[in-house]
């Protein structure tokens, strides 16, 4: 595949929509065929499953249940946007991704690495980014973020306790540590734009 394949993740309210933005607006402006897409969604397919997951409508799934929901979204959207755009030669940017599942529903809701990889095996023949910027941001920093973005109408995964989001945390530093050569972790703290430097100073590598 001739395209580059960017992912945004860590936990909520780090800022990892406006970073992709500002990502695809850079690599616009020097003359690249940009996809920017999200998980869970970024396909009519994807986006209906999104709409199951993220409800708040007092159903809870099980981790299980909830990984497969992910893994299949995540399959339609590789399927029928991802990788079309790769062998076309387009850089394609997504907020979140493969690695949210691992800190998620791996981490956070005890299904193994293992079991989330076997998943991602079958529904999206292990497809992985070329880079991933992780966004760090000091858990205290991004509840205040999240009071004002949300307004208290969090959704059904971002609503869940503190000691949740703490494993999705340690998840995704256990998984930049073990993988230094695709991670890229930036600290999210600064203003929109002294980020967004840190992000492109990332790119060097590419
Ligand atoms: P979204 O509003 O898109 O993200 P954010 O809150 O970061 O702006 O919500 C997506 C939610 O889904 C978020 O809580 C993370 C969660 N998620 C998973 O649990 N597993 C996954 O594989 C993905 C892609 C997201």
């Amino acid at each position: 595949m001739k395209g580059r394949f960017i992912t945004f993740e860590g936990g909520e309210g780090a800022g990892k929509s406006t970073q992709a933005r500002l990502l695809a607006e850079a690599l616009q402006m020097a003359g690249h065929e940009v996809v920017i897409t999200r998980e869970p969604g970024g396909t009519a397919g994807a986006e209906a499953i999104r709409g199951l997951l993220l409800a708040c409508d007092g159903h809870d799934w099980g981790p299980r249940a909830e990984a497969l929901l992910f893994a299949a979204a995540r399959a339609d959207h590789v399927e029928r946007l991802i990788r079309p755009a790769l062998t076309r030669g387009a850089w394609v940017i997504c907020d979140r991704y493969l690695d949210s599942s691992r800190a998620y529903q791996g981490g956070a809701g005890g299904l193994s690495d293992e079991d989330i990889l076997a998943l991602h095996g079958i529904g999206s023949e292990g497809l992985l980014p070329d880079l991933t910027l992780l966004l760090t941001l000091d858990p205290d920093l991004a509840q205040r973020r999240l009071k004002l973005r949300d307004a208290g109408q969090a959704d059904r995964i971002g609503g869940r306790a503190v000691a949740y989001h703490a494993k999705v945390a340690q998840a995704f530093e256990r998984m930049a540590a073990e993988a230094p050569e695709r991670f890229v972790r930036i600290e999210a703290a600064g203003a929109p734009e002294k980020v967004h430097a840190l992000v492109m100073a990332a790119l060097e590598r590419m």
